[in-house]
């Protein structure tokens, strides 16, 4: 079995990132409960986040968000859970010019629409109820 990383992990991006970077995140939720993945603004406590996309098996829905200035935005869902508990994901976040085009396992899944520059993702942290096996971006 593969190691796994602490959590919470977070991958600084000093560059930033731009259209065409893709995040590719891999683990296996362990229990039904939630995790998430976030592109952080900043690498302080309580920073913006251009996205948030937080598989939730207890409930059976993937939520989508924005965090500004400690608010969330308005949610946005993807269409089902391609997650199981206790199974092997992969998930690959797709910087493009409109959004985020998320891509779980070799399925397109939701594209969340920028509501914040691009240019200010600083991080990506991944947290909660996931093995976390690698954080790869290309
Ligand atoms: C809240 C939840 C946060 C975050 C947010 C996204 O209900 O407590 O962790 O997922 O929804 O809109």
């Amino acid at each position: 079995m593969a190691e796994s990383y602490t959590i919470p992990h977070k991958t600084s991006l000093p560059e930033g990132v731009r259209v065409g970077t893709v995040m590719r995140i891999r683990g296996v939720v362990p229990k039904p409960g939630r995790f998430h993945v976030n592109l952080l603004c900043s690498e302080e406590q309580g920073t913006d986040a251009a996205l948030h996309f937080n598989p939730r098996l207890d409930t059976a829905e993937v939520v989508f968000n924005s965090l500004e200035r400690g608010s969330w935005g308005p949610e946005e869902r993807g269409p089902g859970i391609p997650f199981q508990n206790g199974q092997p994901f992969e998930v690959l976040l797709i910087a493009a010019e409109d959004g985020f085009k998320t891509v779980v396992g070799d399925s397109p899944f939701h594209v969340f629409r920028h509501r914040m520059p691009l240019a200010r993702v600083r991080a990506l942290e991944v947290g909660g109820d996931v093995q976390l096996h690698s954080v790869r971006i290309f």
